[in-house]
């Protein structure tokens, strides 16, 4: 493989390193292969037409489009492609903080030239913001932040190239990424990190962590320096978040695969290889991106290959209590967990939908054994209950498959150790890699993005179609119903009975995201709610406000060239669920992703984070460039969700 520059990638695009995409692709001859297929593409592009298909009743969104109120408090946003972000006319945007800000007096100052040395580098805000929830108790109010990844080039001397030199220089990387626990408050000057408060607490790659739930104590889950099985170190590539009603935060690790190595040639046995093999655990001798192996023995395959075992999960975490060690559950099953987006049954068991980002993987949802009781005990709610794996029909049902010892011939502990495993052995539905998933707080749905899969319905150099890490062949289905999808959709789902824990659904796609300018027909221009002036592509960040609109966060291809044309940097949009109508909101710098939203107690402040911005955002001409979280008010002080 040629020389990669980390840097210009994001973690996102881990698994678009490692199956590269084909060297040409004829995009209009794929989409006429595509626009011939009758059947199930004819079905879902109705939807965007607002006919009634799949017997569902479910696709008369656009229909209503015409004959509802306007629910948009705002007008449309342009598409922008500068290097600072934007907001509609009547809203202001400022910056709360940005990586390497200080959570204690005593941390270093961030040097614009060369960021923050490592001594102290674990008392700052961490860099690459991600998911992020805000929790607030008698006037109190803590933001509580994931930090995905880092960059090596703009974090260790220039001449290392991006890649550690000693041990000092893996520790300042760990330190950088995890998650941040932070009290925020507003005062005459807009809204600030308070600098020392008790609660501010960093949460890095060395942080211990329980294990809990089936595969706690597992042979597959020791190392010398747990021989139990119970107890590790970090929380790692923490991507999307959650929360749970009794008011802890979900933090989701994603891809975890990348900081694992190995310093000499492996003899594997099966069990890890396969392991390996299914979770992209690099087993060549190779710095990788990280090299953490070169320099900690805990990530090098060759002294521990059990490590890579205990992370892939998702951890939960008091924000209120530093003292507090984090629970990794593996009851909620490992892969390249997304988000997780908690409902209530209405019998009080707790409902955690989740995906798995990487292309050709699939959906999940966990119902737990015990009810939740507000005020009761909550500390084992999330350790035991059902996962199950998503199949969509083509009539536009679907069912969840429970992932049980009996269907799958897997111990409970494998379950949740080699879950991919698992959800390949019952015929899963393979997915355009599905990012954020969302629960909507005014209707019984939930929505998930799936953001793009370019190798989907995509031949090799036999003919065969491409596959995912399981080798099965990732030819288009209902949900996913488009060759080389570069666009991106999401789709939603109705429980039957209207029952989060129910095992069957009815499901239609909310939006096909495409460009009418550029395609001006057939499923590469999008669903009917797509038009020039809202184009977008590759959504992934995802959440409701409390009056039931969807807030929509894009993170692709910002060229605005060829197909992505028209479509500017990436944005945050929002969907009526009810009429189909979607406006741009918020675009972000060039080069950035726009990920992670969260609101104020009084809803009155929005939280925005922006990911890996390009140019000098936000310190302006000839400063690194800074991941940053800024804060949207209306100009009135008016409710912003
Ligand atoms: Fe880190 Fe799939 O987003
Ligand atoms: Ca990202
Ligand atoms: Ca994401
Ligand atoms: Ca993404």
């Amino acid at each position: 493989m040629d020389q990669i520059n980390y840097d210009e990638l994001s973690f996102d695009d881990e698994d678009e390193l490692k199956f590269p995409r084909d060297e040409v692709q004829d995009f209009d001859r794929v989409v006429e292969r595509a626009i011939s297929r009758r059947g199930f593409l004819g079905g879902v592009l109705a939807f965007g037409s607002g006919a009634a298909v799949m017997g569902t009743g479910l696709l008369n969104g656009t229909s209503a489009m015409a004959q509802q109120a306007s629910r948009f408090a705002f007008d449309q946003l342009a598409p922008q492609t500068d290097g600072t972000v934007h907001v509609p006319a009547g809203y202001t945007w400022d910056v709360l903080v940005r990586w390497g800000d200080a959570l204690f007096s005593d941390a270093p100052a961030f040097d614009p030239a060369t960021g923050i040395p490592t001594e102290g580098s674990d008392r700052v805000f961490g860099e690459n913001t991600d998911g992020m929830e805000l929790f607030h108790k008698g006037g109190t109010e803590l933001l509580v932040v994931n930090s995905e990844y880092v960059n090596g080039g703009i974090n260790l001397p220039a001449e290392q190239e991006g890649q550690p030199a000693s041990a000092d220089d893996v520790i300042r990387l760990q330190n950088f990424q995890g998650v941040t626990v932070m009290e925020v408050t507003e005062g005459d000057d807009g809204w600030q990190v308070v600098v020392d408060s008790p609660y501010n607490r960093r949460i890095h790659h060395r942080t211990p962590m329980a294990i809990d739930g089936p595969a706690a104590g597992h042979d597959l889950l020791k190392t010398a320096a747990d021989p139990t099985g119970t107890q590790s170190l970090g929380t790692f590539n923490n991507c999307g978040s959650g929360r749970t009603p009794w008011g802890t935060y979900l933090t989701c690790e994603e891809n975890f695969n990348g900081y694992f190595g190995t310093t000499a040639e492996l003899s594997l046995d099966e069990v890890h290889a396969n392991g390996f093999e299914r979770y992209g655990v690099s087993t060549e001798v190779d710095p990788g991106r990280y090299n953490y192996h070169g320099f900690d023995a805990r990530f090098d395959l060759s002294q521990n290959p059990n490590e890579p075992h205990r992370a892939g999960y998702v951890v939960e975490i008091d924000p209120w209590n530093t003292d507090a060690t984090p629970v990794k559950h593996t009851a909620l099953g490992r892969f390249k967990h997304e988000n997780a987006a908690y409902a209530l049954a209405p019998d009080g068991r707790v409902v955690v939908y989740m995906g798995d980002d990487e292309r050709g993987e699939y959906m999940y949802k966990w119902v737990s054994r015990d009810v939740y009781v507000p005020g009761g005990d909550t500390s084992t709610l999330l350790s035991e209950g059902q996962l199950h794996v998503a199949k969509f029909n083509d009539d536009g049902t679907g069912i969840w498959l429970a992932l049980t010892p009996e269907d799958t011939g897997m111990s409970e502990a494998e379950i949740a150790i080699f879950t991919r495993m698992a959800g390949t052995a019952v015929s899963a539905t393979t997915m355009d890699r599905p990012e954020w998933i969302a629960v909507n707080p005014t209707a019984i749905e939930g929505y998930c993005c799936l953001t793009n899969n370019s190798r989907r319905g995509a031949t090799d150099d036999t003919g065969a179609i491409r596959t995912n890490a399981a080798g099965e062949p990732m030819t288009v289905n209902a949900p996913n119903p488009r060759e080389v999808n570069n666009y991106g959709q999401i789709v939603r789902w109705r429980p039957h009975g209207d029952d989060h824990a129910a095992s069957t659904f009815d499901w239609d796609l909310y939006v096909m995201a495409g460009n009418p300018s550029v395609h001006t027909e057939g499923p590469y221009a999008g669903t009917a709610n797509i038009n020039a002036g809202n184009m977008f592509n590759s959504p992934d960040g995802m959440m409701f406000d409390t009056t039931g609109m969807m807030w929509i966060q894009t993170d692709g291809d910002d060229d605005n060239e060829g197909d992505f044309a028209g479509m500017g940097n990436n944005q945050m949009l929002v969907g009526d669920p009810v009429t189909g109508e979607i406006r741009r909101f918020l675009t972000g710098p060039k080069g950035s992703e726009v990920t992670g939203l969260t609101w104020s107690a009084d809803k009155r402040s929005m939280f925005v984070g922006i990911q890996h911005p390009g140019g000098s955002f936000p310190d302006g001409e000839g400063s690194l460039p800074r991941s940053a979280i800024v804060v949207v008010k209306r100009d009135d002080g008016a409710l912003v969700g």
